[in-house]
């Protein structure tokens, strides 16, 4: 099992800070955005994307390295972090975009991650211990819907 998680997280590393609590519990890469050409995405049985919102959505960066991949069926999952609590309405746009190139999105994760919104902190202290475990849950459950899809 091999997994590989895309990340961008530009403001406070707060998404960066989720992928890895996700590596200490499973067979996690964590390859930043920029080193993506590092990578054969083919080579991971799962292939997860995360960045930090920005104005409602992923990061631009992230969302053209989605709209770039190929249309051959992989599994994937999506993450974020944001200031507010809309974490579903948050990750529906990049798990679309993931459909739409024949990716089976097997879930999508959210939590608070601090931000400074025209200088004003918002949800200071996140992600916090019950976010960090909250992504450990999360990774292991898309282990296992893993599994489960491919026995099917
Ligand atoms: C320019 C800017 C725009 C943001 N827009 C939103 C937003 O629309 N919704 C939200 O909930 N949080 C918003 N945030 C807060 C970030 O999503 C939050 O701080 C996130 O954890 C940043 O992730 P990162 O540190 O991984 O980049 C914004 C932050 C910045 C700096």
């Amino acid at each position: 099992m091999k997994i590989l998680i895309v990340v961008k997280s530009k403001h406070q590393g707060n998404t960066q800070k989720i992928a890895e609590a996700m590596a200490e519990v499973a067979p996690v890469t964590i390859a930043m955005l920029e080193d993506l050409k590092c990578y054969k995405l083919s080579e991971f049985d799962i292939v997860g994307f995360g960045s930090g919102i920005y104005f409602g959505k992923h990061d631009n960066e992230l969302i053209k390295c989605v709209k770039g991949l190929c249309n051959k069926k992989a599994y994937s999952f999506v993450f974020s972090t944001s200031s507010s609590k809309n974490f579903r309405k948050n990750n529906s746009s990049l798990i679309k975009l993931l459909e739409s190139k024949n990716k089976v999105v097997l879930g999508s994760f959210g939590c608070l991650g601090y931000g400074k919104l025209l200088f004003i902190p918002i949800s200071r202290n996140h992600p916090d211990i019950d976010d960090f475990e909250g992504a450990q849950k999360f990774i292991l459950d898309i282990i296992e819907r893993y599994k489960f899809q491919r026995n099917d």
